[in-house]
């Protein structure tokens, strides 16, 4: 059996996403079809529809998603049609290198859904990071379905799947932020603003959020950070040295991907400090250091991939902690959105007045 959805499609570089009738298929053998409740809207979206990532169109967007499992395929085990599952990319395989040496969570043999999801005349659709889930439903590979405590909202859950994730990461798995640590965020986006929430749930002394725009500052605030600079009027550098007794902060990461940024978080660190980039650069970026402040400042220069998250472990212990009262992921959400209005989300990421616009179903 198949079933016909309305979904967001990009059927070509830099063209308006357009909302369409796709089929997907009943799952198979290791595969989940999953009922979309709420998906976030990605820089990363906007990056396929671009034709930034790859040229395979159609892509069908949307990633960061929570939802209902409906049906399951042979042999699956882990999910059972109605729990309630956000979706992840990093379904780990359990045999490749890093699954052999027990880091799953840098697992190079991902999983996702084998048989294709289609357009009406039997186009094959490219799932936006194997998802495709701004769709009424979706198929994924079971692994990339994680259990999570139904009574949380699904717009604040989804958000888990992918930047939020990320940037909470970037600090507790990462950076591994510890109690009383000094702790310093460039770029107060989606990824900065989680990365100084997990910065706060790990324990961090001092929580120093630096951005371009006071709006961005504002909301800092309101997710535990303890100062604010905006570099627009200030060095960055030195206004953290100055806020950490001259010394710079234990760990500092970067939320934007630029080499400017990252030389600051490079200097702004104390000696022996971490510097954690989770802002994804372009291919033309160059970064170019004095070899001997690498070797002289010691310490640790790490890349952060979607917060090296293990799904299983950290999706319910993030959404545990969210009902709870102590991890404010309805912060993320600035606004919800129908399935049709992806394309003026899009529009509105340039004006930088949101951290999440999130679709709901
Ligand atoms: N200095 C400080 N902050 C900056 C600078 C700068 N030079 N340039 C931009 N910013 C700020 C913006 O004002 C914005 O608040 O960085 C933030 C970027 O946030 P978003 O555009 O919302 O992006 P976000 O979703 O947070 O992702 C950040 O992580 O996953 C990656 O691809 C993603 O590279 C991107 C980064
Ligand atoms: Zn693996
Ligand atoms: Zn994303």
């Amino acid at each position: 059996m198949t079933h016909q959805v309305r979904a967001v499609v990009a059927r070509g570089k830099g063209a308006p996403v357009s909302l369409e009738t796709i089929i997907v298929p009943d799952p198979g053998p290791g595969e989940a079809l999953v009922k979309i409740e709420a998906c976030g809207v990605c820089h990363t979206d906007l990056h396929y529809r671009e034709g930034g990532i790859n040229d395979d169109f159609p892509f069908l967007l949307g990633h960061e998603a929570a939802g209902v499992v409906e049906s399951v395929g042979e042999g699956v085990t882990d999910v059972a049609p109605g729990d309630f599952v956000i979706l992840n990319w990093r379904a780990v395989c359990g045999q490749c290198r890093a699954c052999l040496r027990g880091e799953s969570w840098y697992c190079f043999n991902t999983h996702n859904a084998k048989q294709k999801m289609t357009l009406l005349d039997g186009t094959e659709l490219s799932p936006a990071l194997g998802i495709g889930a701004f769709a009424e439903k979706t198929l994924v590979a079971a692994g990339q379905c994680t259990k999570v405590d139904p009574t949380a909202s699904a717009a604040a859950a989804g958000l888990l799947g992918c930047g939020v994730m990320a940037g909470i990461g970037a600090a507790i798995n990462t950076g591994n932020v510890g109690r009383g640590d000094s702790v310093a965020v460039i770029g107060c986006g989606g990824v900065g603003a989680a990365a100084i929430a997990g910065a706060n749930l790990a324990g961090a002394a001092k929580v120093i959020a630096v951005d371009i725009d006071d709006r961005k500052l504002a909301t800092a605030e309101k997710l535990g950070a303890t100062h604010t600079v905006n570099s627009k009027d200030a060095d960055a550098v030195e206004a953290i040295r100055e806020l950490t007794g001259g010394f710079g902060a234990d760990v500092v990461i970067e939320a934007v991907g630029r080499p400017e940024t990252y030389k600051q978080a490079f200097y702004a660190r104390d000696l022996a400090g971490t510097v954690v980039l989770v802002g994804v650069p372009t291919p033309e970026m160059k970064l170019e250091l004095p070899l001997l402040d690498v070797f002289g400042r010691g310490g640790a220069l790490k890349s952060s991939w979607y917060g090296d998250c293990l799904p299983s472990r950290d999706f319910p212990m993030l959404i545990d902690l969210y009902l709870q009262g102590r991890l404010d992921l309805d912060a993320f959400v600035t606004e919800t959105i129908a399935l049709d209005e992806v394309e003026k989300a899009f529009e509105r990421m340039h004006h930088g007045d949101v951290l999440r616009s999130v679709v709901v179903l």
